[in-house]
């Protein structure tokens, strides 16, 4: 057996060495540090053409018994989860490995009594409260594929995916907390329900105890079905390609993709790259603050630390409530020694005084982490000064809920960071830059498209029930690559920085304008916060840009400003770049992880507002009138 951990560069240099000159090899050693019910037969099996992705055939396995069975004889006692509730009167759970398992079986039987056999999908439709981990792991436990649905969509996008995956079981609540508002998760689900005949049974928890409507057909309520079982549930024998669960993930274009990851690979790269990239050791509190219905809440809250025997922090609340410290508060009381955030959340606490940072102890702060997003300069500096006092390596992690696992970015203490560079690859990926007619470029500094050669054991394996849609969105821009749909650049030593999405081009009387280095010259003008750009049609270039810019000051807005913004794009730029429509805007429409909608703001930019499709699944639905009203 080797060692999971890397601990030095040159470590690092060597295993990414051997990582690439014999990938199966190399994985065939990691996956010894986990435990097998039966051992694969055969590390890898590929073929990108049609496209088919295996690792470690015929192997079984059981998650669960990774995450929980394993770790009760040593640290059975430890804290495996601390809840953190979103109101702070309130208190903290802290949620030892032996309670977890006990808990994480009484509910797979649950299921099992409500008829949930392996193989079944099952919705889970929850807040960010313990229930949903212990959720998500009993239908591990007996081989259920889990489908998480964000809590904050809408009824309309929670129907679409029951529907898409055709669910037996739908797991909710009565409502949810989150910051001074409940979601009445239970009204949502009523609704989406109407149009979901493959549901057969709905569990309720109660959580917020406000009054909700029942249907005695579908409903019944999780605590009194927890009140039928024992906590003895064996866990299912799978296969290391089965399907552990599936994922929705918005495309630029079309319905939302249900990306499917499987039990073995997933769990070997979720839990090798959580270990290397954050340098977690025993004893240390870890916090990511996404939310488990996004991929980095699967990867990174639950699977890959709970596989590690960590303590996962999961905090049911917002960073602005009940003001702009609770980040900063929650890490002092937890002493959280890792935190994984996105640019975004840092962004809008780096708008708020610093006091709100100050007035907590940040010392136990080891690690710090962002991921969604390319983070700009000045956010990044921010964070390194103000929330890691420059003692605090940032891994900037670049994936993908298709990736399943961060794919590049620096380990921390082990190699360097830079600030708005991804930086490494980490072992076993290998990505490359391509010229737009798919030829690798050879040169070390360089700019082209992003894509990856070789499998890795976390990639999903399809979208679900549509094949061909995962070959043509990832396997057939550029032959036996497979392609993330995003630019990178990488520099003289080899460090990748992601420069945005490669869909999200415009082109401007024939020249290809990716509108990520636009907008980053647009913000860096002193008043600026946050930008985005999109085409609209043009009599005579084709298109023409349409920027929304928001300022730290609305009423800084004027025509000196429309001109200075321009005047620093054709500086950065180039004149070919230069906006024809400036709107000053107090907010972008922005889905849920945090990434601008620009089919709404091309829409809006091309005065086509009749059919702007589902806003409600944003961030922040109100913003798009207030954008069409003072449209230009
Ligand atoms: C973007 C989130 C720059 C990228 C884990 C990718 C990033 C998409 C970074 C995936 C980063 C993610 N730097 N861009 N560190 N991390 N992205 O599926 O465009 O929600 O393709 O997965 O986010 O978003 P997803």
């Amino acid at each position: 057996m080797m060692s999971l951990k890397i601990n030095s560069l040159e470590n690092y240099q060597e295993v990414y060495q051997r990582s690439i000159e014999n990938p199966s090899l190399f994985w065939n050693e990691i996956a010894e540090n986990f435990v097998w019910k039966k051992k694969w037969k055969k590390t890898l099996e590929y073929d990108w053409s049609i496209p088919e992705t295996k690792w470690f055939l015929e192997g079984k396995l059981n998650i669960t018994e990774n995450c929980l069975d394993r770790h009760l004889e040593l640290k059975g006692d430890q804290t495996a989860i601390i809840w953190e509730p979103n109101n702070p009167e309130e208190e903290a759970e802290h949620i030892s490995y032996k309670q977890l398992h006990r808990r994480v079986c009484s509910f797979a039987n649950v299921l099992k009594n409500n008829g949930v056999v392996k193989g079944d999908r099952i919705c889970i439709y929850m807040p960010m409260v313990s229930e949903i981990a212990i959720a998500v792991l009993a239908c591990a436990r007996i081989g259920a594929i889990h489908s998480v649905v964000f809590a904050g969509f809408s009824s309309t996008a929670l129907a679409a995916r029951i529907n898409d995956a055709q669910c037996k079981v739908l797991l909710t609540a009565d409502g949810g907390f989150r910051g001074a508002k409940i979601t009445p998760l239970k009204e949502i689900a009523d609704e989406a329900l109407k149009t979901c005949p493959s549901i057969k049974k709905s569990i309720v928890l109660q959580r917020t105890k406000q009054s909700i409507s029942w249907n005695s057909n579908l409903d019944v309520w999780w605590h009194e079905e927890l009140d039928k079982v024992d906590d003895h549930c064996p866990a299912e024998v799978m296969d290391a390609e089965d399907k552990l669960f599936i994922l929705y993930t918005s495309g630029s274009t079309g319905n939302p993709k249900g990306m499917v990851h499987t039990c073995g690979g997933y769990m070997v790269y979720a839990t090798y790259s959580f270990l290397n990239v954050f340098q977690y050791t025993e004893g240390d509190v870890y916090w990511c603050t996404a939310d488990i219905g996004w991929i980095t809440g699967h990867s990174y809250i639950l699977y890959g630390p709970l596989a590690s025997g960590a303590t996962t922090v999961m905090f049911e609340g917002v960073p602005s409530y009940p003001d702009f410290g609770r980040f900063w508060e929650v890490c002092e009381k937890h002493k959280v020694n890792q935190f994984y955030t996105a640019p975004t959340a840092i962004r809008a606490l780096a708008k708020h005084s610093l006091s709100f940072v100050n007035a907590y102890d940040l010392s136990n702060l080891k690690v710090l982490g962002t991921v969604g997003e390319p983070i700009n300069e000045e956010a990044w500096h921010w964070y390194n000064e103000n929330i890691g006092k420059k003692k605090c390596p940032i891994v900037d992690t670049w994936w993908q809920t298709e990736t399943g696992g961060m794919m590049i970015s620096s380990l921390a203490n082990v190699t360097k960071d830079k600030p708005t560079f991804a930086t490494v690859p980490l072992p076993g990926i290998q990505p490359v830059l391509l010229n737009t007619e798919g030829q690798e470029i050879s040169e070390t500094k360089a700019e082209g498209i992003l894509a990856i050669k070789h499998p890795w054991p976390s990639l999903a394996r399809t979208i679900y029930g549509d094949h061909k849609r995962y070959k043509n969105v990832y396997f057939s821009a550029y032959a036996n690559y497979y392609f993330p749909g995003d630019g990178a650049l990488r520099d003289k030593d080899g460090n990748y920085r992601i420069t945005g999405r490669v869909d999200d081009v415009v082109i401007v009387s024939g020249h290809n304008l990716g509108t990520a280095p636009i907008e980053n010259a647009i913000n860096e003008h002193d008043l600026v916060i946050e930008s985005a750009i999109v085409g609209f049609p043009d009599d005579i270039k084709g298109n023409a840009l349409y920027a929304y810019v928001i300022l730290y000051d609305e009423n800084q807005a004027s025509e000196d400003l429309v001109k200075e913004i321009n005047q620093l794009i054709s500086k950065k730029i180039g004149p070919i770049a230069k906006c024809d429509k400036i709107q000053f805007v107090s907010g972008l429409p922005k889905t849920r992880s945090g990434k601008i909608m620009r089919r709404i703001l091309r829409k809006i930019a091309s005065n086509d507002i009749s059919n702007l499709g589902d806003v409600s699944t944003l961030l922040n639905p109100l913003i798009v009138e207030e954008i069409i009203k003072n449209r230009h």
